[in-house]
């Protein structure tokens, strides 16, 4: 994708004036702002309507600006070397001399950190003399945005301003990782957990249960698209669209097709863009077929069973 220079210098201008804008990033878009402010950081919570115990990540350009926050190790040095930029996010220590807003840590004395991939976000990210808290740009407990277009349907006016980034490639939120001791899996994402174990070489264990609270961010009810969706069905109601991994022979105007050959990579760039289109198509609620429930599919079906607690 070309980079519009005058957009990225309209998004800094802001920035540095303590404002929010909605950013793209290669996973989904997000809501960002100066990550040492506490002004910025509390207009994004309001924004989002996001309860306040519940922490942002931080995005950075490189490993030499994150030093000033975060204590480093070899575990996320490895990964590092490897996946950044890239959709994988980690849990650090944070440095005493960190200037992180204490409103965007929830004054914990831990920091989730991130390196965008996404050509305009790195672009931002370069010339800015802070970090960017971002978290994805929907309303809480809602599916994130993976265009500018689906930022607006959110936000509106609300938003002072979105930089164009064209779709989000990957389409889901960033895999989170908890590195600082035994490396831990807090949220399934866009980088599969088994790549992730291959380069590690140790045991990592995964901590996702959308039954079981961990981590304030791992809500129950999430990625929401406002209409009720029912899992592995097999029979479908009135006035129900049904959601399906692959393109069947008999085709019907209600059914939607996550990849064209079953693809779990394709499926997941387009699942919430579909999950929004049905309930544009005013469907009352979705079921969904059986999704295979390995790599990918796993991210997949993370998301529908957070999705079917609405
Ligand atoms: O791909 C992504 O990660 C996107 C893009 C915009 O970068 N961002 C994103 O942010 O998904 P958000 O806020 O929607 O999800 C971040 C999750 C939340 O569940 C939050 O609770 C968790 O990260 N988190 C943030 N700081 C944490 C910390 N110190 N310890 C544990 N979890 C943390
Ligand atoms: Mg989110």
């Amino acid at each position: 994708m070309k980079i519009n220079l005058e957009n990225i210098k309209k998004a800094k201008y802001l920035l540095n004036k303590k404002e929010c804008v909605a950013i793209p990033t290669e996973t989904v878009y997000g809501i960002a702002g100066n990550a040492y402010s506490d002004k910025a950081c509390k207009k994004i919570f309001g924004l989002k309507n996001r309860p306040l115990n519940n922490p942002l990540i931080i995005h950075y350009y490189d490993l030499k600006k994150l030093k000033n926050d975060c204590d480093l190790n070899s575990d996320f040095l490895k990964l590092y070397k490897k996946f950044c930029p890239g959709p994988i996010t980690f849990i650090l220590n944070q440095k005493k001399t960190s200037k992180i807003s204490k409103v965007a840590t929830n004054k914990k004395n831990t920091l989730a950190v991130r390196f965008p991939k996404h050509p305009v976000a790195r672009n931002l990210l370069k010339y800015l003399k802070f970090p960017i808290a971002a978290p994805s740009a929907n309303i809480s407990s809602r599916i994130s945005a993976v265009t500018s277009a689906d930022v607006k349907d959110d936000f509106g006016k609300k938003i002072k301003y979105i930089l164009e980034g064209g779709r989000s490639s990957v389409g889901v939120e960033s895999t989170i990782i908890d590195i600082r001791k035994k490396p831990k899996i807090l949220r399934l994402g866009g980088l599969e957990v088994g790549i992730i174990q291959k380069i590690l070489d140790k045991k990592i264990s995964i901590n996702v249960n959308p039954h079981k609270i961990l981590a304030p961010g791992q809500l129950k009810i999430h990625y929401s698209p406002g209409i009720p969706i029912r899992l592995n069905v097999k029979k479908i109601k009135k006035d129900e669209a049904l959601l399906l991994i692959k393109k069947k022979k008999i085709n019907k105007s209600n059914y939607y097709f996550l990849s064209r050959k079953g693809n779990l990579k394709e499926a997941t760039r387009n699942l919430y863009t579909i999950l929004r289109q049905i309930k544009k198509d005013n469907y009352k609620s979705i079921a969904v077929g059986k999704i295979p429930n390995k790599g990918f599919g796993k991210t997949i079906n993370d998301r529908l069973l957070r999705a079917s607690k609405f």
